[in-house]
């Protein structure tokens, strides 16, 4: 059984969930609505999910938004139908190449399991549009698919570039997903940009965690989004990433201060939750912060007092962990300026 956690993704708070959580009962206590409007992997949504809230989840990236919906959107869905075409799956031998072997086999994976994740997702595919599974089942597979392809790739942890020598054999395995539907019951999920979505819905907590440098996600998970969109399009490059313009973030662009400040000044909220790490410019240009200090707190105080809580952390750099003097940052405001 996968669990929601078990994916690796830059910028997880998988590790500060606690000291989230100890912000939220010191200073909110009860709640019923959380919106994790950038979710990314969605742990954070999944932390506070209980069968009486209701988590709204988003993400810019299309399989992000398929696992959400897979782990946290209330949808019914057979699970012993599941487990057999799941263990179909991974008894696969498959012989011929298709669109994933011929442009990531010998690359992210040897030839032969890229062939089977090429055959699986167009599987998936056929499954659906024949009426066999329905979404929710579908976004299940994916996201599984998904989950096992990420446990084996050739990486170290993102699809910016492969490991130019050894390539792993390691099998695909796929499994179930640990959903828990009796707690998804008032949830939403959606594939939104957060400046668009933010202005449709109304939350007690609104919890952002956006990028923070120019680093873009949709560099970093190509491969991932390619196998979720499934549109089978030309790649280009060593790093055989397709045409991702219309993916790009503005909080990894020069004016993510402006984006952040709309963000904020729409928020029908009545707590704001904001991670921002403090990088500063310290590091090489590609990991400087995109807002600044200044200008984080010039938008925050336009809606209420703002508090800053900090933990230390440790620094996630191209697969090498170190202890560095970095702190993980959330910038707290109870909102008394309604703007709605
Ligand atoms: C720091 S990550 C979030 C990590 C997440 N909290 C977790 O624990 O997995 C930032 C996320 O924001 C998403 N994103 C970037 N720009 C966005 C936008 N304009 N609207 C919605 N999501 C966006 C990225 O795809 C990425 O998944």
């Amino acid at each position: 059984m996968y669990k929601i956690s078990q994916r690796r993704y830059l910028g997880n708070k998988n590790s500060i969930l606690p000291f989230i959580d100890e912000i939220i009962q010191n200073e909110i206590g009860e709640f019923y609505s959380l919106c994790d409007i950038f979710s990314g992997t969605g742990v954070v949504g999944e932390y506070f999910n209980t069968s009486d809230r209701k988590i709204i989840s988003n993400d810019l990236l299309y399989h992000n938004y398929i696992s959400l919906s897979a782990y946290l959107n209330p949808e019914p869905f057979d699970e012993q139908k599941l487990t057999k075409i799941i263990d179909n799956f991974n008894s696969l031998e498959i012989n011929e190449d298709n669109y994933f072997s011929i442009n990531f086999g010998d690359r992210y994976y040897s030839k032969n399991t890229a062939k089977k994740i090429g055959y699986i997702r167009e599987e998936i595919k056929e499954l659906f549009v024949n009426g066999l599974i329905n979404r929710k089942e579908k976004d299940i597979l994916i996201t599984s698919l998904i989950y096992s392809m990420d446990k084996i790739a050739n990486t170290v942890g993102h699809y910016d570039a492969y490991i130019k020598k050894d390539i792993r054999k390691n099998e695909l395995t796929m499994g179930m997903l640990n959903i828990d539907l009796q707690r998804n019951q008032h949830n939403k999920v959606y594939n939104k940009d957060a400046n668009l979505l933010v202005r449709d819905i109304e939350c007690d907590i609104l919890y952002l965690d956006p990028p923070y440098n120019s680093r873009q996600y949709c560099d970093a998970y190509h491969l991932l989004e390619n196998v979720a969109l499934w549109q089978k399009p030309e790649v280009f490059g060593v790093a055989k990433k397709f045409d991702r313009t219309k993916l790009k973030s503005d909080y990894s662009k020069s004016d993510a201060a402006k984006s952040f400040d709309d963000l904020i000044q729409n928020a029908k909220c009545k707590y704001i939750l904001f991670s921002y790490n403090n990088m500063g410019n310290k590091g090489n240009s590609r990991s400087n912060a995109k807002i600044s200090d200044e200008d984080i707190m010039k938008t925050l105080q336009k809606r209420g007092k703002v508090k800053v809580f900090e933990k230390e952390y440790k620094e996630f750099n191209a697969g090498n962990t170190k202890v560095g003097d970095n702190k993980e940052r959330v910038f707290f405001v109870k909102v008394s300026k309604f703007l709605y």
